[in-house]
């Protein structure tokens, strides 16, 4: 009890919304936030829905392309997007499933989405520490029935990455070691979720709407609380809600960013768009 009555709420600092962006050859998504918002989200550098009820929105894909000094999160609810790599990787994840891409020193891949019926599906760039820049690349799936769930109060939590109660998640190798989780809960329920004082949490709404902060949000919307306090409350509105909740300790390192390579100086940038001309970006071996 003691414990509990320091216990401080964080209040909303700022709300974003999404917007239409194209990536890849042509896949139209919806992205929460990126370079414009460094480093309000620091150690996260990107989050976007390529959710999308038309094919032709998502289906031309993202083929071929380079990333260095990053870790991806893709997260699939409806639909599935298969995976290719340069170092020998090739998969497939669906409904509830994880993709997880330590880029390291570097990696060429392609991910390609699929769904005649529709695609729900989110990415999250996780920025290496500076230390992990140039480290080998690596790949893993997680396969729904490997993610554990937690019901609490008529809440429903799976725990991605990091830690909710006692529970932990499958994705533990992410360098910053952030926590990922997709909850829902029942209309007029209310959730309290512990987090780090001092690191970054964002959530997103998926489905539904809900208040917190004394404020209600739509679908669409990313909220970032302020690194000030230990819980986030969140309260589902009449027809429930379901929210991917995100955290992780800020790097507070300097940030370089060109395309899907994130390096800490300018010099670096160069090297890497260098080693991209030169047939040396990538550093491991293993084939598509
Ligand atoms: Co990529």
């Amino acid at each position: 009890m003691v414990q509990l009555a320091r216990m401080q709420e964080r209040v909303v600092h700022k709300v974003f919304t999404t917007k239409e962006a194209l990536e890849g050859a042509g896949v139209k998504l919806h992205r929460g936030f990126g370079y414009f918002e460094l480093p309000l989200f620091d150690p996260f550098l990107l989050f976007d829905d390529f959710s999308s009820s038309e094919p032709q929105d998502y289906l031309p894909g993202f083929p071929l392309h380079p990333h260095r000094g990053i870790e991806t999160v893709t997260y699939v609810l409806k639909g599935d997007v298969s995976h290719k790599d340069s170092i020998g990787n090739a998969g497939t994840i669906g409904p509830g499933d994880v993709q997880w891409m330590n880029a390291g020193s570097g990696i060429v891949h392609e991910e390609m989405p699929h769904g005649a019926e529709g695609l729900t599906g989110f990415q999250l760039w996780v920025n290496l520490p500076q230390k992990h820049k140039m480290m080998n690349p690596q790949y893993q799936e997680i396969h729904a029935s490997d993610i554990p769930t937690v019901s609490r109060d008529g809440a429903r939590v799976h725990v991605i990455a990091g830690l909710f109660d006692e529970t932990s998640g499958p994705v533990k190798d992410i360098m910053a070691s952030p926590s990922y989780l997709d909850i829902a809960l029942t209309p007029g329920n209310t959730l309290t979720v512990p987090v780090q004082s001092g690191d970054t949490s964002f959530l997103y709404i998926v489905e539904g709407s809900v208040v917190t902060g004394d404020a209600p949000y739509e679908r669409g919307t990313i909220i970032l609380h302020n690194r000030m306090g230990d819980t986030v409350t969140v309260t589902a509105r009449e027809h429930g809600a379901r929210f991917l909740f995100v955290s992780g300790t800020p790097l507070n390192e300097p940030i370089a960013w060109h395309g899907p390579i994130v390096m800490n100086t300018d010099d670096e940038i160069r090297v890497a768009l260098y080693d991209l001309q030169n047939g040396t970006f990538i550093k491991t071996s293993g084939h598509m």
